[in-house]
């Protein structure tokens, strides 16, 4: 997940595409490799018969580039836990570097533990129960601007302001620093828009433009809070500005917290909503016992995540259940297609919330890269889907969805919906 990791993703996924492309016969080639077909629209519209083709065809498919590409829960998952595959080539340079760095979920150890430890005091589970109430009230004034008897952009007035309004309080961004917070909001959203990738060069300059001044603002915000510290993750950050991290290193990994805590949440609230919308009867259930919330959204997560796939590269030969895999190949985890595998989930295609999940689906990844804030993330939207159910029962879909053109991140652009 994240720009770096995405330019590893177009190292193994998306120059296989380009490659196809120039290919002469561009659409049949595509038509027979269903890794390709994951970037067509076709594989946009439904990854998840692309997925199926997968499995049918085994454990793990070799790709057009000579990598490998797994919807088997079981071996994604033991990939993501082995210490022999990393983010990078062992000594291999960081593939985001030419845009902006994002700090830990690029770097193997001992770098990657060694910045990870300075943020993780902030996601303790006595610091997230803490994030609460904030939660809450931005919740509570959320659903408030959707019951207006008008139809509305479920994304817009919903899905987006939530975690973009979490964060910044979060990080203590408030008039008293100085930081213009509808600016921070707007580079905050430019920059997690771009979690899929880059796609031309007007947005490779508009992405390192927003970066530049979100850099500058956080710059601020850390300096701000080495003289007043607060009970905030900038002052948490500052704290350990020194022996073990560089000033330029806790500016990238600002960055991070911002852009992998953005859009992915901005997807599972739209993605949780969807499904409960397009499964009325599941819907009802949960404004029947709005305790399942915190079902619906492990559900949600197994049933269409918002990060379809990462991707891992050995650092030695090794065979991965009985295939020879070289030092240097990349393997594609195809994490969407993971949560469909009937050996761990029976039944698979069923959004059902009331699902007892025996084994975790692999939507927040496993290992060392585990998503650090996966409890904020179920926090936020345990919360959100709890009131909705509660306060909006009557929430139906008021017109056609419109899906992202993404492909790393999937959800709604727009969802219009009446809660009247
Ligand atoms: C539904 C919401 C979210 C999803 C689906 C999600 C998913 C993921 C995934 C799949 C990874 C690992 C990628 C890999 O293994 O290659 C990851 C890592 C990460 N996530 Fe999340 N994430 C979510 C929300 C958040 C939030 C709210 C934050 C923070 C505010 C956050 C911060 C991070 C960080 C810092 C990492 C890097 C961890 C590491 O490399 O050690 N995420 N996330």
């Amino acid at each position: 997940m994240g720009i770096a990791q995405d330019a590893r993703a177009a190292l193994v996924f998306g120059q296989e595409v380009y490659r196809s492309k120039l290919s002469t016969a561009y659409h049949a080639t595509v038509h027979r490799d269903p890794i390709a077909r994951l970037r067509t629209r076709d594989g946009r519209v439904d990854p998840y018969s692309v997925y199926a083709e997968l499995r049918a065809g085994g454990v793990l498919t070799p790709t057009r580039l000579g990598n490998l590409a797994t919807v088997d829960h079981a071996i994604a998952k033991s990939v993501l836990t082995s210490r022999s595959f990393g983010v990078r080539p062992e000594d291999g340079p960081a593939s985001s570097e030419a845009t902006f760095d994002l700090s830990f979920l690029d770097r193997n150890e001992p770098d990657h533990g060694r910045l990870r430890r300075v943020a993780a005091p902030a996601f303790s589970p006595r610091m997230v129960r803490g994030y609460r109430s904030r939660i809450e009230e931005l919740v509570d004034a959320l659903v408030g601007r959707l019951a207006v008897g008008e139809p509305v952009d479920f994304v817009h007035a919903f899905a987006a302001p939530l975690p973009i309004g979490v964060i910044t309080r979060m990080f203590g961004i408030d008039e008293n620093t100085g930081i213009d917070t509808a600016a921070f909001a707007r580079y905050g959203a430019a920059l997690g828009g771009s979690l899929d990738g880059i796609h031309s060069l007007r947005h490779a300059r508009e992405l390192m433009q927003a970066a530049a001044a979100m850099q500058t603002m956080f710059e601020r915000l850390l300096e701000v809070r080495a003289v007043d510290p607060r009970d905030d993750l900038a002052s948490v950050l500052v704290a350990e500005r020194g022996d073990q991290v560089r000033s330029d290193e806790l500016l990238s990994m600002c960055v991070l917290l911002l852009v992998a805590g953005f859009e992915t949440t901005v997807n599972l609230l739209g993605n949780a909503l969807l499904a409960l919308q397009d499964h009325p009867d599941q819907w009802q259930l949960l404004t029947e016992q709005p305790e399942l919330a915190g079902h619906a959204v492990e559900e949600t997560l197994r049933w269409n995540p918002p990060v379809q796939r990462t991707e891992r590269v050995s650092f030695r030969d090794q065979e991965v259940a009985g295939v020879p895999v070289r030092q240097g190949q990349w393997i594609l985890l195809l994490l969407g297609g993971t949560g469909r595998d009937p050996q761990v989930f029976p039944d698979p295609d069923r959004f059902d919330i009331t699902r007892s999940h025996g084994a975790e689906h692999l939507a927040f990844s496993s290992g060392i890269h585990y998503c650090l804030g996966a409890p904020l993330a179920r926090l936020e939207a345990t919360i959100a889907l709890e009131q909705l159910a509660m306060r909006l029962p009557g929430i139906r879909r008021a017109g056609p969805v419109t899906m992202r053109r993404t492909t790393l991140i999937r959800g709604p652009l727009h969802l219009p919906i009446s809660a009247g």
